[in-house]
C-alpha cells in the first residue's frame, strides 16, 4: 500500500486476521486446500521500526497502542501495531469522498475503533455494523455454560471526510405481513398506500429555511422550518396524486401525503444485519474465514458507484474482488498467501467469466513486486532503535517521546566506535549530555547511579 498513489481508492473493505489466536488452514481436498494463515501475534511478528514510525508521525495512535499494551498485553499491542501502520496507509490512499469498512470481531474491535478514531478522526466514524455470522451451532456455543456464544462480527465504517462521503442507502423489501400492516389504505382502483402526512412539514429542529416557507393552495405554513418540498415539487407531487386534499365537515380541509406500495423503495437498513447467511453451498470454497458475496455486494453498492475503485488489502479467496467485478467496479486485491492468487483466478473465471490473467496487460494483472512511489517515508535507523528500546532511553530507562530521544554511539566515536547500526542507541537529552563523548555506557550508568537517577534497564 505504501507504493500506491494517495487519493486513488474509492472504497476499502478489509477483513484482516482478528487476533483470534487460531491458526487457520483449509481442509485437505477442498478447492482452497493449501491456504493457511496464522492469527497469533507477538512482538517478533512485527517490524520494530513501525513502532518508531508511529511514535514519530502519529503520536495519538502511539498513545492508543501504549494503552493497549497496558490493558491487554504485548500480543494485542503487536497486533495493533501491525494494523496501525496499515490503516495509516489506507487513509492516505482513500479519495476524499471514500470510505473504509473494517471487518473484525469483539476480540479487538474496541481497540481498532480507537485506533481508527485517532487516524481518521472521531467525526469520520459512521457506523458500527453487527453482522450475524452464524445461525445455529454458533461459534462459542460449546462454552455457553460459562458465557453467551459469539455469533456476530463487527464492521466499522469510517469515511475519509464525513462531509463528502458518498452513500447509497441500501433498502430491503418488506415481508407480506409488513406490507399489509404498512400499506393499510386503498384507493377505489385498488392501489394500496400508506399515510405519510408526518413528512409534509419540516420539524422545527431541522432549522428554518426561508425558501420553504410559503402558502400553497390555501394551506399556511404552520412551522418556521417550512415545508419539506419546494413549492414546484409540491405542486408536481399533488398533480401526480401523491398529495390529497380532504374536505372535512364544517368546511375544514386536511392535506394528506400518500406513499403508494408500488413506489416504495423498501425499508432502510440499520446497523444490525441479520439477513445475510454465512457462506454455504456452491459459493463455499472452504477458504478459512471466507465471507459471503451478498455481504460484500451490500457494502460495495452502499459506498461506491460503477467504474470506481475498490481495494481489499486482505482479500483471501477474493470475495470482495468477485463482488466488485459483478457490480462493474474496478478492484485491487492483496493477499500474503500465494494460494490466494490461485483461488482468485479460478473464482473469477467461474463467477465473472474472466479469462485473461497476465503479469502486464490482461483483464486481471497479477503482481508480486512491491509498487514504488515517490515521497515514501522509508523506516530509518531511529525508528528501528525506538521500536527495539520500546521508546525507553538506553541510559536512565525512562520512557520518552520519539522527538525527545537522540541517536548516540554506544562506544563513542572519539574512542574508535564505528557508525555501525549495532553501535547506535537512543538516549534522552539528559543522559546524552552526561555521557557526551567521554564516557562509555558503563561510565554513564555509574554516573547516573551517583546522581541517583532511576534506571529501569538495570
Ligand atoms: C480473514 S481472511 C480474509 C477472507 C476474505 N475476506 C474472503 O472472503 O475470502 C484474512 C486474509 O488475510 C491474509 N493476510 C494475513 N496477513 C496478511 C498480510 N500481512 N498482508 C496481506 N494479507 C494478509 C490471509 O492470507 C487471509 O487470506
Amino acid at each position: 500500500m505504501r507504493g500506491m498513489e494517495s487519493g486513488s481508492i474509492d472504497l476499502i473493505y478489509l477483513d484482516p486476521p482478528f487476533n483470534s489466536k487460531h491458526d487457520y488452514s483449509a481442509p485437505i481436498g477442498s478447492k482452497a486446500a493449501g491456504a493457511a494463515f496464522k492469527d497469533t501475534w507477538a512482538l517478533n511478528d512485527i517490524d520494530v521500526a513501525w513502532w518508531g514510525e508511529i511514535a514519530d508521525a502519529h503520536p495519538a495512535l502511539y498513545k492508543v497502542l501504549e494503552a493497549t499494551k497496558e490493558s491487554a498485553g504485548k500480543s494485542m499491542m503487536s497486533y495493533m501495531i501491525n494494523m496501525g501502520v496499515r490503516i495509516i496507509e489506507m487513509r492516505r490512499i482513500l479519495k476524499n469522498d471514500g470510505s473504509l469498512y473494517l471487518h473484525c470481531d469483539p476480540t479487538a474491535s474496541h481497540y481498532l475503533k480507537i485506533a481508527l478514531d485517532s487516524i481518521f478522526g472521531h467525526k469520520n466514524f459512521k457506523n458500527e455494523i453487527s453482522w450475524k455470522r452464524s445461525t445455529s451451532g454458533q461459534k462459542g456455543s460449546q462454552h455457553a455454560t460459562k458465557k453467551f456464544g459469539h455469533n456476530r462480527d463487527v464492521i466499522l465504517l469510517y469515511s475519509r471526510d464525513s462531509r463528502h462521503a458518498k452513500f447509497n442507502p441500501p433498502k430491503r423489501p418488506l415481508t407480506k405481513e409488513e406490507s399489509d400492516e404498512k400499506f393499510n389504505r386503498q384507493d377505489p382502483d385498488g392501489r394500496r398506500w400508506k399515510d405519510d402526512s408526518a413528512h409534509i412539514w419540516r420539524t422545527p429542529g431541522m432549522g428554518a429555511r426561508p425558501n420553504l416557507c410559503y402558502e400553497w393552495r390555501g394551506f399556511q405554513n404552520p412551522h418556521p422550518a417550512g415545508w419539506r418540498l419546494s413549492k414546484e415539487r409540491l405542486e408536481e407531487e399533488y398533480q401526480r396524486g401523491n398529495f390529497e386534499i380532504i374536505k372535512k365537515a364544517g368546511g375544514a380541509r386536511r392535506l394528506i401525503r400518500k406513499v403508494y406500495e408500488s413506489d416504495y423503495a423498501g425499508e432502510n437498513i440499520g446497523n444490525l444485519w441479520d439477513d445475510i447467511l454465512p457462506v454455504q453451498g456452491e459459493e463455499d470454497l472452504k477458504y478459512p474465514t471466507q465471507k459471503p458475496l451478498q455481504l460484500l455486494e451490500r457494502i460495495i453498492e452502499a459506498s461506491s458507484n460503477e467504474g470506481e475503485m475498490v481495494l481489499d488489502p486482505f482479500c483471501g479467496c477474493a470475495t470482495a474482488c468477485s463482488a466488485a467485478e459483478k457490480l462493474g467496479r474496478k478492484w485491487i486485491g492483496i493477499d500474503i498467501s500465494a494460494k490466494a492468487y490461485d483461488l482468485v483466478r479460478s473464482r473469477l473465471r467461474r463467477e465473472a467469466g474472466i479469462e485473461k490473467f497476465t503479469k502486464g496487460a490482461g483483464e486481471v494483472i497479477h503482481r508480486v513486486d512491491i509498487p514504488r512511489r515517490k515521497g515514501t517515508r522509508s523506516p530509518c535507523l531511529k525508528d528501528v532503535l525506538y521500536g527495539r528500546q520500546g521508546g525507553n532511553c538506553n541510559g536512565c530507562g525512562e520512557h520518552f517521546r520519539y522527538q525527545n530521544l537522540t541517536m548516540d554511539h554506544v562506544v563513542p566515536r572519539s574512542k574508535g566506535g564505528p557508525d555501525a547500526d549495532d553501535n547506535m542507541q537512543l538516549l534522552c537529552g539528559h543522559c546524552n549530555s552526561i555521557k557526551g563523548g567521554r564516557l562509555n555506557m558503563a561510565g554513564l550508568k555509574t554516573r547516573l547511579m551517583e546522581l541517583g537517577v532511576g534506571n529501569r534497564n538495570g
